[in-house]
This record gives C-alpha cells, structure tokens and sequence, in this order.
C-alpha cells in the first residue's frame, strides 16, 4: 500500500519508534516498541487505544516535545533526529499546531486575541494577525464571539478557539489529543465536524486521539495503539482513493 503514496505528500512520519520510562522504582515500562505509520497532506487520522497505551507519549514525540529512544520521525520530509532545539522550535512553529483536552487559552485576552497569538509571537503585525484570526474563528463558527473572554465561552466554543488557535498559523500537521474528551457527545460531534471542515478546507492534516468510536469511525484512517504497536490500521483512505488520487 505504501508504495502508492507520493513521498511528497507525507506530512508527519513515524519509522519502528521506541520510548521507554522508568516506572519510579527503576523498573521499565515499554510505552512505544517499534511504531511506524505515515500521514499523507490533508488526512485525517485517528488514534486509539486504552488508557495507557502511550496515544499522548507518541502525540508528544511527534510534536518533538519529548525525544524517542530509536526510530525516525520526519516532519514534511524533514527529519527530527539530530536537529537543534532552535531548529526543532522553527520546525514545530511552522509545520505543526496543537490541540489539547483543556484548553489553554490565556484568561485575559479575547478569543480574537488568543487566536492572534502565534501570528504576534511569529512578529506578524497586529491588523494582519488579527485578519487571520477573524477568517480561522470564522471557520470554526465562532464570528460572533471574537471580544469574548474564555470564562464568557462554552465549552465547546471555548475548543473551537483553541482549534482555530492551531490553525491559524496554516500547519501542515495538527496533533490533537483528545481535543473534545471534556465535551458532551453532541457538542464534541460538532466541535470535530467543524474542525475537519476547516482542516479539509486548508489542506490541513490531523493526527487525533480519540476515546470516542464515533469520531474515530468519522476518520479517513484509524490507528489502534496496543502493547507499543500500531496493532490495526483501517486503510480505507487508501482504498477509497484518497492516497492514489494524489498527483
Ligand atoms: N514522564 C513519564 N514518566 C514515567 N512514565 C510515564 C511518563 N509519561 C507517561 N508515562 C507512562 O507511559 C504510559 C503511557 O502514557 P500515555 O499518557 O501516553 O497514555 P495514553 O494512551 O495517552 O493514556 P490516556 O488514554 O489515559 O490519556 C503510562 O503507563 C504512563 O504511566
Ligand atoms: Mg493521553
């Protein structure tokens, strides 16, 4: 099946990935034992597993915020082993965003200015930043909540931010873990509908850990996490023409 996929097209890969933790008492826990998958542009795919089964540790390693034991990880053809913490944050700046089970917006500021936030910080001036951070919220349904505070949002709304927050900056690769787990089940549907809408209509990426069948089903591809492997892969994507369409 790999073969049919134009290398140029993968955005995040993962090559026999191992991570191993001590358990406190010196003991070892093998978390990753030889993970190897890739995300071709504009897929959407999900990671399950049971609690424990190391779905955040390879989001994290991934994301290059924690280091591998052995393997290969490439961003955009782009391989992270070896590179500098500067080169890392560049790279991570660039080609990834990030979504959380919590939040994390900043209290003080508006869903507008959080969005802004990494444009400002990537020294974007302030009319532009905030242009495209009106056009991310907008995408996400929330065009009428841009002076709001986080404590003035919903939940969901507040997720939707934090999902516009990751776009903005126009990322290859979104990895998010469990970005609805602490929504409802309506409101969680909704949030990941709109964000896969927004994705799709950027050419964006998602890698999502998910607790919940229903969204994981809603993926171009599944990924089952399971004793540190990628036990099962559903290549519909593949099948369904997704990859082969590619140019
Ligand atoms: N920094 C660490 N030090 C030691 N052990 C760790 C560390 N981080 C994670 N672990 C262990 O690695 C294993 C995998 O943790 P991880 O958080 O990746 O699981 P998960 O699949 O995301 O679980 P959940 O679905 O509950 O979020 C767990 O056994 C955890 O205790
Ligand atoms: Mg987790």
């Amino acid at each position: 099946m790999n073969n049919l996929v134009n290398p140029a097209k993968i955005v995040l890969s993962a090559k026999d990935v191992h991570k191993t933790f001590s358990d406190g008492t010196g003991s070892p826990v093998v978390v990753l034992n030889g993970v190897t998958f890739e995300i071709c542009a504009g897929e959407i795919v999900a990671v399950i597993g049971s609690s424990g089964s190391g779905k955040s540790t390879l989001l994290q390693i991934l994301g290059g915020l924690d280091a591998c034991d052995s393997g290969e990880i490439s961003i955009a053809g782009r391989p992270l082993n070896g590179i500098s913490q500067a080169e890392m944050g560049q790279l991570r700046n660039e080609l990834l965003g990030f979504v959380y089970q919590f939040h994390h917006l900043l209290p003080e500021f508006s869903a507008l200015e959080n969005v802004a936030m990494p444009l400002r910080i990537a020294r974007l001036d302030e009319i532009h930043a905030h242009e495209r951070a009106r056009e991310a919220l907008k995408a996400l349904g929330l065009e009428h909540r841009l002076t709001h505070l986080p404590s003035q949002l919903s939940g969901g709304e507040r997720q939707r931010t934090a999902i516009a927050r990751a776009m903005v900056t126009g990322p290859a690769c979104i990895l998010a873990d469990e970005p609805t787990g602490n929504l409802d089940h309506d409101t969680a549907m909704d949030v990941f509908e709109q964000f896969v809408q927004s994705a799709r209509s950027r050419g964006c990426a998602i890698l999502i850990v998910t607790h919940d069948q229903l969204i994981a089903q809603r993926c171009d591809r599944i990924l089952r996490l399971e004793e540190g492997r990628i036990v099962s892969e559903d290549a519909r994507c593949q099948q369904t023409g997704v990859v082969q369409s590619m140019p």
